[in-house]
């Protein structure tokens, strides 16, 4: 595929069909994703490809307490209760959201991706407010490797909430102490028709010219 193309329409796949995922196809990602830049090119990224069945059904049963717990957060799961007072885009997400979540151990692949903490340059650390930074080391790979997915026909889903069952995933991965999680990623043939383009803002909502605010030509 064009790269254009690529960038253009790879969505977010919660639906899969039970066929196998190619070692190749995933090694073919993993080789175009360590392509990805990082901080001081330090490349601390690590990849758990979690294929057993009962992994992951451990992995689905870590990441549905942190999916509830995010819908009642976000009142997602009120919206479901009510799907009459809500927007049908929205509600057509959401509802694929809560099937990913209760189905992961269907999920053919699950990426568990870390980074190594000492290998993340966070220059904002010392900032009076959240810092971002470390992520800039980990996710230009993870996007990197969606693409790479997308380009091969497979599909895949970017999610962050096992994150918070850190020490549970890493226990059940054997992943060391001076790894931290950074994603995971459920990969398969995706089921559902691919969208010609995903659904974005203008260039014009986020991009200025010289000064914020200011129109781009
Ligand atoms: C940091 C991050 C966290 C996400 N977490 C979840 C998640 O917990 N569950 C989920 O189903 N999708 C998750 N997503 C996928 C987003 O919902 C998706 O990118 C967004 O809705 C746009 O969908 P599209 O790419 O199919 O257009 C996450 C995406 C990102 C980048």
């Amino acid at each position: 595929m064009d790269l254009s193309e690529v960038m253009r329409c790879a969505p977010t796949s919660r639906r899969f069909t039970p066929d196998p995922v190619p070692q190749e196809a995933l090694r073919r990602a993993l080789e175009l994703a360590r392509f990805a830049p990082s901080g001081g090119n330090r490349q601390g990224w690590r990849v758990v490809v979690v294929r057993d069945p009962d992994a992951r059904l451990a992995l689905r049963e870590l990441y549905l307490p942190q999916w509830r717990a995010y819908m009642q957060h976000t009142g997602w799961a009120q919206m479901l209760e009510h799907p009459e007072r809500s927007d049908p885009a929205r509600l057509r997400m959401v509802r694929r959201a809560d099937d990913y979540a209760n189905r992961l151990q269907q999920v053919p692949v699950h990426l568990v991706v870390g980074v190594r903490l000492a290998d993340l340059a966070v220059t904002d650390a010392g900032l009076p407010r959240q810092s971002i930074v470390g992520g800039a080391s980990v996710y230009p790979f993870i996007q990197n490797l969606l693409l790479a997915l997308r380009d091969q026909g497979l599909g895949a889903a970017l999610t962050t909430l096992l994150v918070p069952a850190e020490a549970e995933v890493k226990r059940l991965l054997a992943i060391p102490d001076d790894i931290a999680l950074a994603a995971h990623v459920g990969v398969g043939h995706r089921s559902d028709p691919w969208p010609r383009a995903l659904s974005r803002r203008p260039v014009t909502e986020f991009a200025f010219a010289e000064r914020y605010g200011q129109p781009l030509a």
